[in-house]
Order: C-alpha cells, then sequence, then structure tokens
C-alpha cells in the first residue's frame, strides 16, 4: 500500500522540455511523433465481410472504448496511399458489421502480418492460419485465438480531414454482445493478466502489460 496523501506531489525524473510543432509540420512527421507518444495503444484486430462474401482481418491499433450506453468503441481508418479506402472500411460502410478481436501478446505476428495491404479477395483470417468462430449477431468471423470480442454494428461514420494524407475516418460501432475467454472471467470480473494485451507503441514497437497497479479514486 502506497504511503502517499495530498500534497506529496510526485518525485519525477523530467526535467526540460522540446516543443513539438504540429502546426508547422507535414502530415507524415505529425504521424510519427503523435504514434510515438500516444502510447500504449490496444490493438483492435478487426474482422468484417465484403459484400461479395470475402473475409477480412486487420488490426488497427487508433481504437477505444467510448461509451457504455449505447456500448460504443471506435476505430479510425486512415485512407491508403492511392486514397483508396481500406478493406476494413469498405466493408464496414457495405456492410454496417465488424468484430473487434482483442490482440493478446500471444499475437503479434499475425498481428504485425495483417497490417500488410493485402490484394482484394484475400481472407487474412486463413493466410495466416487463424480460426473463424461463428458470431451470434453479426455475420464477421470471430478469432478463436483471441480472448475477447465485440461483436458491432455500425452507429456512425465521422470523416476527420479533407481524405488526403493524415486524414481518416471514425468508425463507431455499437457492441450488440461480447464474448470473454472464460478462463478470464470469474464472478463477473475480468481479469487483465489473462487477457495478456498487446498494445503498439511508436514505430514497429510493441508492449505487453507489465505490472497491475491498483489504485482506487477517493471521494473528496
Ligand atoms: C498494429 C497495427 C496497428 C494499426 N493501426 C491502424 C489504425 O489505427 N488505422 C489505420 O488506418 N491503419 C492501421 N494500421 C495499418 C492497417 O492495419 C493496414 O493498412 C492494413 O493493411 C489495413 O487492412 P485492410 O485494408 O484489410 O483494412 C495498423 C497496422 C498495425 C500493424
Amino acid at each position: 500500500m502506497s504511503n502517499w496523501k495530498p500534497g506529496d506531489g510526485v518525485k519525477s525524473p523530467v526535467e526540460n522540455f522540446k516543443e513539438i510543432p504540429f502546426s508547422q509540420m507535414e502530415p507524415a512527421e505529425r504521424y510519427r511523433h503523435l504514434i510515438s507518444t500516444v502510447i500504449p495503444r490496444p490493438v483492435a484486430f478487426v474482422s468484417t465481410v465484403s459484400k461479395e462474401g470475402v473475409g477480412n482481418l486487420a488490426p488497427y491499433s487508433f481504437f477505444n472504448a467510448l461509451s457504455s450506453n449505447p456500448a460504443c468503441v471506435m476505430i479510425s481508418a486512415s485512407p491508403l496511399g492511392n486514397g483508396e479506402p481500406k478493406h476494413t472500411l469498405r466493408n464496414i460502410k457495405d456492410t454496417g458489421e465488424f468484430v473487434v478481436n482483442f490482440s493478446a501478446d500471444w499475437m503479434i505476428d499475425v498481428v504485425a502480418y495483417c497490417g500488410a495491404a493485402f490484394p482484394d479477395g484475400v481472407d487474412e483470417m486463413e493466410v495466416v492460419g487463424l480460426t473463424g468462430l461463428p458470431s451470434l449477431k453479426v455475420k464477421p468471423k470471430r478469432v478463436k485465438e483471441s480472448p475477447a470480442h465485440l461483436e458491432c454494428k455500425l452507429h456512425s461514420l465521422i470523416p476527420i480531414g479533407d481524405g488526403g494524407p493524415g486524414s481518416t475516418t471514425l468508425i463507431i460501432g455499437e457492441v450488440l454482445t461480447a464474448h470473454i475467454w472464460s478462463e478470464a472471467y470469474t464472478d463477473g470480473r475480468i481479469d487483465p493478466k489473462k487477457l495478456s494485451p498487446l498494445s503498439r507503441l511508436g514505430g514497429a514497437w510493441y508492449g505487453t502489460l507489465g505490472d497491475v497497479l491498483f489504485r482506487q479514486i477517493p471521494s473528496v
């Protein structure tokens, strides 16, 4: 238990700062700084199905939970270098459905591999050798090797920017139902260590959970 009390402040190694002038930088440089600073990011391994019925699986680390009534999550899909939408966005626009499969640390190789730009008609789940489980409420399959799945229907799309480099489409999904690995779920509680979340850092770096700390918010 910590002996910290209000007024104690905090002992920190931080001394000096360098300004990073975002407004004067190229989008690619801003991107590099942003993804190296906003860390760690959980990795949504998103499964979708095209209107032709082809499965798709791709990692998205601009990902978070937003609300619980309705329960919403968001991912952010930037366009490809040629300005075309990524398969995930195209499929979600066409079908209104997706599944967020959580990335555990044992999934790092398949997650990184599926970050490649596969051509149309390729199902990454098959390419990397993952097991598709049927979903209950939506068509895209769930990834059996992933410890938690959120079945989502499209809530809204929010375009940000002009469609050029650095712009994005925010995809907000409403969670219809979820599946948690039984071993990580006891008496209504989810064990963060069992979920072993993989996180994305800057560049090609990833993180794992490390120490798990406990502090309750006090009533003041
Ligand atoms: C760990 C990881 C996280 C990623 N996060 C994002 C992201 O948040 N947004 C994005 O547009 N692309 C992201 N990418 C890149 C996409 O995964 C990549 O462009 C992929 O080819 C898209 O596949 P799709 O066209 O099948 O959707 C990420 C890649 C990796 C490896």
